[in-house]
């Protein structure tokens, strides 16, 4: 197996950066595209043989870890709370969490119960797969934020409002939703997964403080436990430049930096005893190739040899990036960290 990106998660020596982009199983790509012509994104989700083929598809590019197929919100619908992605529009939660009982509703699954084909699709992969497997979760506030809203937000105003007006119905909602991810993301190493990543991409919603109160404690539940199966696992939020020494003692074996917080900035916060993955900004994909280079370049210097990258981007790709480019990235970033 290429294990490029476990030994740099361990912060060992590596032949040259391994390299992977959040978002890589999906709509860059005209093969997902083409299958999404036929099912939705859940009949994707919950067909193991379509899950693991997606998964599979970027893996021609060179990158050195496939991340499963799935999305954050999958445990939302056993838990109580059934959602649909909505063409043009994103997830939306059909009867949003408004109060106390809302959040007494919730079912706190065992996640074979309703989340069983994640596993098989798991299994099918490693039958497959000659690089190492990611499985993922969403992090309680953003998991939090989806049910509270009912969808994407741009003030989380809600979500704010239940936060600092019932801390202790904030507390149970978020307490269940770290107990569930705890288990998942447990039952997805049984499974086979090699790293898992915790995605809490709209924390940087909060200042130090109020992440510190409402939500360190119940990442630290998830990540504390988790981290003791010796797998590697990945912290990642967007917009964190102020809580990454926060997000360090919550837990992780790597921090995920976005394209905000230049490399060396956001690692002194991290601490170099901890590995770090970022940060090329996914926009500068759509650039002209030499420039994308640039770019990729530049957080390459930025890191200056240290161990303990892992190439990515600062957040998911997007839909519509040139795939030439992509592919053009994933071998500059080898050939340039070669170590001869
Ligand atoms: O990274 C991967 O390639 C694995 C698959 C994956 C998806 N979603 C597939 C998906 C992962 C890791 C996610 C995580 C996810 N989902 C996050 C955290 C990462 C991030 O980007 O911050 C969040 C916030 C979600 C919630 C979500 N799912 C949204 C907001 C949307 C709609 C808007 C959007 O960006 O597409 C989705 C749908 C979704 N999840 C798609 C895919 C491929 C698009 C479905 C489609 O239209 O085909």
């Amino acid at each position: 197996m290429n294990d490029r990106f476990l030994r740099a998660c361990r912060r060992e020596p590596v032949d040259c950066t391994p390299v992977w982009m959040m978002r890589q199983a999906g709509r860059y790509m005209a093969e997902y595209r083409a299958l999404r012509e036929k099912y939705s994104m859940l009949e994707l989700c919950k067909t193991p043989e379509l899950a693991t083929q997606v998964t599979l598809q970027p893996i021609q590019h060179g990158v050195d870890a496939a991340i499963l197929f799935a999305d954050i919100l999958l445990p939302l619908e056993p838990m109580g709370a059934p959602f649909e992605f909505a063409k043009g529009e994103g997830p939306v939660v059909h009867k949003p969490v408004v109060d106390k009982k809302d959040v007494e509703a919730l079912r706190v699954i065992e996640p074979l119960e309703g989340l069983g084909y994640v596993m098989e699709t798991i299994r099918a992969l490693k039958k497959e797969l000659k690089v190492p497997l990611i499985g993922f979760a969403g992090a309680p506030f953003t998991l939090a934020s989806y049910l509270i809203e009912g969808g994407k937000s741009a003030h989380f105003v809600k979500t704010k409002k239940l936060m600092y007006a019932e801390p202790e119905t904030w507390n149970a909602l978020m307490g269940k939703l770290a107990e569930v991810v705890r288990r998942y993301l447990h039952a997805q190493i049984d499974a086979g997964a090699d790293a898992v990543q915790l995605f809490d991409s709209w924390v940087g919603q909060l200042g130090p403080e109020d992440y510190r109160e409402y939500v360190m404690p119940h990442v630290a539940h998830v990540l504390k436990d988790v981290e003791k199966r010796g797998v590697p696992v990945i912290h990642f939020g967007t917009g964190t430049q102020s809580l990454l020494s926060l997000q360090r003692e919550a837990g992780g074996t790597v921090l995920g930096l976005d394209w905000r917080t230049p490399i060396e900035d956001g690692w002194s916060r991290v601490g170099h005893d901890r590995a770090i993955q970022g940060n090329m900004d996914p926009t500068a994909l759509f650039a002209p190739r030499a420039i994308a280079e640039k770019h990729a370049k530049r957080v390459l210097d930025d890191v200056a040899g240290r161990p303990g990258h892992i190439f990515n981007l600062g957040h998911g790709i997007l839909p519509e990036t040139p795939v030439d480019t992509v592919k053009a990235v994933i071998d500059f970033v080898h050939r340039a960290s070669e170590k001869k």
